[in-house]
């Protein structure tokens, strides 16, 4: 296992380009698998996420080759309808390949996802949506069995939670969607970046899709879907995580394949931390400052301020003056950095769904523990700006979901480094 070790007091200035978004490119992996046909997809970012998705789609039985960012899938004219446990535990997107196997071969078995360290993590409405479209569902032993009796037919289906709406599920559906007969209407769609990117590249397969971005998605079925070539679009969370860095650090950094409008609530709670940011066509510039202010933050489906945000924003309020609020409405329990970053001298009190975070005026560096995906980025952050080195244990949870960060980071400027344990 790897360790990264992070000497603070650096401000990082220059220029950083980001990688293609994770969230993007494994709904359109699993996309592929609609059409027999061959497709090419760009822009993949090379993750341990991706590497488990090759893996599953070939235990699927389609032929997947990568190379330098750009993923070639050949389905292949028969698929094996079984996601096995060793895998889909590892990785909970891994469900959004049961739309595409049923749709196309009429039947899938994918192994429940676990929870994972976030939350619980449910897929009640990606299953509410199959049986919408005439699938039978049976879950037994730890495993979805989905059964399309005769074809799958369209239907009107709210996919809407007590949380808002579900960026998967809405995927799944979508892309089951595509193949049944006649018209679907999903209500309470997820509105994310990734879900217009994942119907951008349905509709170049041949599907019929309206809507997308919107809480209302229409798509028409049709008989059959071929090959497309595709690019997937950049990671914006990648591209808040180095937002925050520059923030943090007081730096003045240029982000390259940045897409401004997928920013927006970010921004607009950065700018309110008194960090100036310019935007350009495909870029950001971010401009940190000595004394940020402190501010309030409630997590909420696109286009409110993302949860995978969440925890990057908390390092951010550790080290600002004053005293600032997170409210975590999608998963209220994504509070597992919380402890690391008070070993490090912040100062958080969390309950239930709720963070207060009295900012102190240093963060000591202190060997930490990562654990989802995005609380490793924050302790990261945090050892950017805290005194002496921070050592972050269990970086597979970073490698996960960020493409090269230590690459990338000390590239500009930041004293950062990747050992053994
Ligand atoms: C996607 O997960 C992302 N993952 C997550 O990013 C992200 O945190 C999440 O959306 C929310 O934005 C990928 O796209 C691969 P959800 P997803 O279904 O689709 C509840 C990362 O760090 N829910 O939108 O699985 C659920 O419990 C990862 O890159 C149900 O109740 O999330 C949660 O409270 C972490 N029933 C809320 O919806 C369901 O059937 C949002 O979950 C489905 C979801």
């Amino acid at each position: 296992m790897d360790k990264i070790v992070v000497r603070g007091g650096k401000r990082l200035n220059g220029e950083v380009t980001l990688s293609g978004s994770k969230n993007s490119a494994l709904p359109i992996m699993a996309a592929a698998l609609l059409s027999d046909e061959t497709s090419v997809i760009h822009d993949v970012p090379n993750l341990r996420d991706i590497q488990t998705m090759i893996k599953l789609m070939r235990s699927l039985g389609a032929k997947v080759s990568y190379d330098d960012t750009t993923l070639t899938i050949r389905p292949g004219k028969t698929l094996n309808p079984k996601a096995p446990y060793k895998l889909v535990s590892t990785m909970r997107a891994s469900v959004c390949v049961l739309g595409p196997l049923l749709a196309r071969t009429g039947y899938a078995e994918v192994s429940m996802p676990g929870g994972c360290v976030i939350g619980s993590r449910p897929i009640d409405l990606h299953l509410k949506g199959f049986e919408a479209l005439g699938a039978q569902i049976k879950i037994e032993h730890g495993y979805v069995k989905a059964r399309a009796l005769k074809h799958l037919a369209g239907n009107e289906i709210y996919l809407g939670g007590s949380f808002g709406s579900s960026v998967l599920a809405t995927g799944n559906v979508m892309m089951a969607a595509t193949l049944a007969r006649g018209k679907t209407i999903i209500e309470s769609a997820a509105c994310e970046p990734e879900v217009v990117d994942l119907a951008h590249f349905l509709r170049k397969m041949g599907a019929q899709i309206s809507g997308e971005g919107s809480p209302r998605i229409e798509i028409e079925g049709v008989k059959k879907l071929h090959g497309a070539q595709y690019t997937v679009i950049s990671d914006r969370i990648e591209c808040g995580t180095y937002m925050f860095a520059a923030a943090m650090t007081g730096g003045n950094v240029l982000i390259r394949k940045a897409v401004p409008s997928h920013q927006n609530a970010v921004i607009d709670k950065l700018l309110q931390s008194g960090v100036s940011i310019t935007k350009g066509k495909n870029v950001l510039r971010i401009k940190g400052r000595a004394r940020l202010k402190p501010t309030d933050v409630t997590t909420l489906a696109y286009p409110g301020f993302p949860t995978d945000m969440q925890a990057q924003m908390m390092a951010l309020m550790a080290v600002t003056p004053g005293i600032s609020v997170i409210t975590e409405k999608i998963y209220p329990d994504r509070f597992m950095h919380v402890s690391e970053l008070n070993r490090m001298g912040a100062k958080i009190y969390s309950e239930s769904a709720r963070a207060i975070i009295h900012g102190v005026k240093r963060l000591s560096g202190a060997p930490v523990m990562a654990s989802d995906l995005r609380a490793s980025a924050a302790l990261i952050l945090a050892g950017l700006v805290a005194e002496g080195d921070t050592e972050v244990h269990r970086v597979y949870h970073l490698d996960r979901g960020y493409d090269n960060i230590e690459k990338k980071l000390s590239g500009l400027g930041a004293a950062i480094r990747r050992e053994k344990e």
